[in-house]
């Protein structure tokens, strides 16, 4: 045998070790912990997001961490983890000052959301976060294998759960310019996001919502088209960002009709950024310059992914 045709027979057997190896290793397995620690950590950690206090959020990851470390097995704690991290890094524009670290979170969101998909697959949520957190170190480490990764893992996740995941999967994707593919597909998934939510084809002209509004459930998949206890303000918050969207795009216009759905819903007088949205029903027009920008404007003049209160918009009581 050749030099290279021995190389080549040792690096085989090795990978097909290595195969051998990892099948017949039993890969983890769940266990729901119902411990002190758990219930403490899991309680701060949703009232910080349902009162939208981002500060808090080192405080919530301490404790989290804490739990999973004494219950390594829990999928829910893997997944708020997962949650806690990402929150941190897409709300960044709270902080006094960004640091080149705050990149670590996208890091180890990265991690825990493969704990906890590993640990509950059946999940199209965790699903969904993974995909974004795997396409955002993508882009952030200018990898595009791994972009290309997550961009195919949200492929799956959208298939799991389209009225969830089709937002999901858009909503960084804002962040990109508005004439580039990807965009103009995060915006067509918004499209099917309502049709899903709707059940037939939105009128794209005159995308009112209030002949849907019957629909309204708290159960099954199409509970992700509305407002719940988990997100209070999911409903406002969806037409947020797709306003949004549609003004960087330029059509503000429709803009202007899609924000308007958001008061459909019945706690919108209650909704804490309402007054975020007015305002941007007004200045729509002229919010298509500085949403194209990108810069570091006032939460009012960015687009709602890069407003310091992405996920706060939905989740705050
Ligand atoms: C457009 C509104 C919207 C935005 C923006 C949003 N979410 Fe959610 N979120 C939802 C909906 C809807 C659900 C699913 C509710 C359900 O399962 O009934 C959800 C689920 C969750 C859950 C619950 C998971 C579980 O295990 O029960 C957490 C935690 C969460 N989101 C955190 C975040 C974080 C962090 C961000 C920002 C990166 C964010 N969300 C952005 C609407 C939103």
């Amino acid at each position: 045998m050749t030099r290279i045709a021995l190389l080549i027979a040792m690096t085989l057997s090795l990978s097909a070790c290595e195969q051998v190896a990892l099948m017949t290793t039993a890969p983890k397995k769940p266990a729901i912990s119902k411990g002190q620690l758990t219930k403490t950590a899991t309680h701060q950690f949703w009232q910080s997001l349902h009162q939208g206090h981002y500060q808090r959020l080192p405080q919530s990851i301490h404790l989290l961490t804490a739990a999973y470390l004494k219950n390594p097995n829990d999928p829910n704690l893997a997944a708020y983890l997962g949650f806690a991290h990402i929150w941190k890094i897409t709300e960044r524009q709270r902080e006094q000052g960004i640091p080149p670290t705050i990149t670590d979170h996208m890091i180890l969101a990265k991690f825990y959301f493969n704990q906890a998909v590993a640990l509950n697959p059946s999940d199209a949520r965790l699903q969904g976060f993974l995909g974004v957190s795997e396409l955002a170190t993508g882009k952030i480490f200018a990898d595009e294998r791994e972009q290309v990764r997550g961009y195919f893992q949200l492929k799956y996740a959208i298939h799991q759960w389209p009225a969830f995941n089709y937002f999901t999967a858009g909503y960084p994707m804002t962040m990109l310019d508005a004439q580039s593919p990807y965009f103009k597909q995060a915006l067509a998934w918004q499209w099917d996001t309502l049709d899903v939510c709707a059940g037939t084809t939105v009128n794209r002209n005159n995308p009112d919502f209030a002949p849907y509004m019957k629909l309204e459930t708290q159960t099954g998949k199409a509970r992700a088209c509305w407002n719940s206890w988990i997100a209070p303000h999911n409903f406002e918050g969806f037409f947020m960002n797709m306003g949004d969207m549609l003004v960087k795009q330029g059509n503000w216009p429709t803009a202007i009709k899609i924000y308007k759905n958001a008061r459909l819903s019945k706690n919108y007088q209650s909704w804490p950024y309402r007054h975020m949205l007015e305002k941007r029903i007004q200045h729509a027009r002229e919010n298509v310059k500085y949403f194209q920008e990108n810069n570091q404007h006032a939460a009012d003049k960015v687009i709602m992914f890069n407003s310091g209160y992405g996920c706060v918009v939905c989740h705050q009581q």
